[in-house]
């Protein structure tokens, strides 16, 4: 499974913080953004990632994360000349996915629960065409809305909707299989000239190939495309780091505890950051271990 994040976006409702800074590199307390989206994909056993951003936001994403290396991943880049929809990254990626199965999620999304290291790994072994998560939200409005029966079977999707048919918003985490670049490549613009992921959807939906798997309560998908949204994402994290006193997150921990790196790389990894609590964290995982 290769995992692409999709980390470009305008960020208008954040403006002016994201007038010259990019969204994902914006603090979630102690971590940028974009350590969270990550994360969630290496929970689930990915080691493969293709970072899509914007052509000047490039160096800043290579100088934070590097090629993966010393995390035990590799990451590679590719660009996305304006935000021109979700879809796009498929396209982007097509080389970069040449027909393995793969999971988009978007850059300033949020999971954190119980289990979601096995959520993640069930979804990706049990796709057969496109898997999605649906999350119940008090302004649907808000999301791509999915409608379905008991049975689970999808009634309707619809992007942004007025009057929403159903709570449950569509998550930013996609589970495709490697069809999804000729799919995007035949989608046309939406009316606000963009290509739609719930395009995507519906083409997988018509084959009977796509599936919607519930996030329950027990999962967090926090927002953090607004101020309001950034600050309580901030706090969550906060909140149970210190009351755990475990990170929520950390790419060198998990690295660490799949074996993709030993622990005298993780306690290297502390080293360049001693002087912080995260650095000091990693060096007690290290010798705790
Ligand atoms: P959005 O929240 O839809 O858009 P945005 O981040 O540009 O923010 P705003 O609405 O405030 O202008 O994007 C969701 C995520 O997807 C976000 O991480 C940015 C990313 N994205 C791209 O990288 N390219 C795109 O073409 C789009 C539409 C989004």
């Amino acid at each position: 499974m290769k995992g692409l994040i999709l980390a470009g976006g305008s960020g208008t409702r954040l403006y002016p913080i994201t007038r010259a800074v990019n969204k994902q590199l914006l603090p979630i307390f102690n971590k940028p953004l974009i350590y969270y989206p990550l994360t969630t994909l290496m929970l689930g056993g990915i080691q493969d990632f293709l970072i899509v951003t914007s052509p000047a936001d490039r160096a800043p994403f290579e100088n934070l994360l590097g090629d993966g290396k010393s995390w035990g991943i590799r990451i590679s880049y590719a660009e996305q000349a304006r935000p021109g929809g979700l879809p796009e990254a498929f396209k982007i990626g097509a080389d970069y996915i040449a027909g393995s199965p793969c999971t988009l999620i978007l850059g300033d999304n949020v999971f954190f629960g119980d289990n979601l290291s096995g959520i993640m790994q069930s979804a990706f072994d049990a796709n057969t065409g496109m898997t999605v998560f649906g999350y119940r939200v008090n302004d649907p409005q808000n999301f791509g809305v999915v409608e379905m029966d008991k049975a689970g079977k999808v009634l309707s999707l619809e992007e942004k909707p007025a009057n929403p048919k159903s709570s449950t918003a569509v998550t930013g985490l996609y589970v495709c299989d490697g069809r999804v670049v000729e799919i995007a490549r035949n989608l046309k613009p939406s009316t606000r000239g963009e290509l739609e992921i719930v395009d995507v959807m519906k083409s997988y939906l018509a084959d009977g190939l796509l599936k919607v798997r519930p996030f329950g309560r027990g999962i967090a998908w926090l927002d953090t495309g607004s101020p309001q949204g950034l600050l309580q994402a901030s706090h969550f994290v906060e909140t149970i780091e210190s009351r755990q006193g475990v990170m929520v997150a950390c790419p060198e921990e998990i690295a660490f505890r799949r074996g993709y790196i030993d622990k005298a790389q993780l306690l290297r990894l502390g080293q360049t950051l001693a002087k912080t609590a995260y650095g000091r964290y990693l060096q007690q995982i290290a010798e705790e271990a």
